[in-house]
């Protein structure tokens, strides 16, 4: 009699509409994982969704919801759950900068930078990690950033220690998770060519002052980051430049860091 072949797993990826995220989802596609997206542009996730399912014939589930919404997990979670399936592999990559300094946007602002990108994050690994710890397999990808491996820097007053959070949850995660089949990674890019500098208006200084070198694809860091997942390291900082940055940075004192940082920080954003 003929064996059911094993069911697909799934992977969740938040901000799957550009950038990053899409190119994360179409790598856990092409090693056979049936996907979730999330994002705002419902458009662009269909778009996204019907490319994926062309070329690896997977299923694709669509979830349009704004994370800034506190509801927003529980929401994805239980659309997936109403399709009778569990989160095998989450991939928290949903995010965004916001500019200037820390009072130059209102609260209502930071605090939603704070919900999207810290507590979703959160919530939505607590919320999929006792399944995963029962199956006895379980992949969560945080998309952190080299800013989280580096010294604060002016004008990012958020973004930065979050994603320096990020890397120190997801290395907690990691070690609570080891031998039980859950690896956590903190993907740890530096400037990558994607929709990011031109949603915070960036992308002209940063062009004319971040040489070629400290840029990198998204599918090449979507590609380190499955592959950091897969061998279970805690921490992947994509591109050998970025990696030096990240090695230097642990070695400086904390006062020449941030003179430093105040300096570059201005010659890079032009003022
Ligand atoms: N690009 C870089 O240089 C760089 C470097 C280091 C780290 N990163 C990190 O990489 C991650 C992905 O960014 P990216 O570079 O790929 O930029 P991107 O192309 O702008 O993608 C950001 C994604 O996040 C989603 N998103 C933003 N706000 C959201 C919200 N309120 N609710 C739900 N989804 C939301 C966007 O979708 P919708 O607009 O459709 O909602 C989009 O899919 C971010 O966490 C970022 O911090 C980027």
């Amino acid at each position: 009699m003929p064996v059911d072949p094993a069911p697909r797993r799934l992977c969740l990826v938040t901000g799957a509409s550009s950038g990053i995220g899409a190119a994360i989802a179409r790598i856990y596609a092409s090693h056979g994982y049936d996907l979730a997206l999330t994002a705002r542009r419902e458009d662009r996730l269909l778009a996204v969704a019907e490319d994926i399912r062309l070329k690896h014939g997977v299923e694709v589930q669509v979830i349009a919801a704004d994370l800034a919404d506190p509801a927003a997990p529980d929401r994805i979670l239980g659309e997936i759950a109403a399709h009778g399936r569990s989160v095998s592999a989450l991939v928290n990559n949903a995010g965004y900068g916001l500019t200037g300094r820390y009072v130059a946007s209102g609260w209502a602002e930071q605090a939603a930078m704070l919900q999207v990108m810290l507590t979703a994050v959160c919530e939505l690994s607590h919320k999929v990690l006792p399944d995963m710890t029962q199956q006895g397999f379980g992949r969560i990808v945080n998309v952190a950033s080299l800013a989280g491996l580096i010294p604060a820097s002016p004008g990012q007053p958020l973004y930065t220690p979050i994603k320096a959070f990020l890397v120190k949850f997801s290395e907690t995660l990691h070690l609570e998770n080891l031998h039980t089949g859950v690896h956590v990674t903190a993907l740890c890019p530096g400037l990558t060519y994607t929709e990011f500098h031109d949603v915070n208006h960036t992308r002209k200084t940063l062009s004319r002052r971040a040489p070629a070198w400290m840029w990198l694809g998204a599918d090449e860091v979507a590609a380190a980051g499955y592959e950091a997942a897969e061998a279970n390291r805690p921490i992947c900082v994509t591109g050998a430049p970025n990696k030096a940055i990240a090695a230097i940075a642990k070695l400086l004192p904390d006062e020449w860091a941030l003179a430093l940082m105040g300096r570059e920080y201005g010659r890079l954003r032009g003022h």
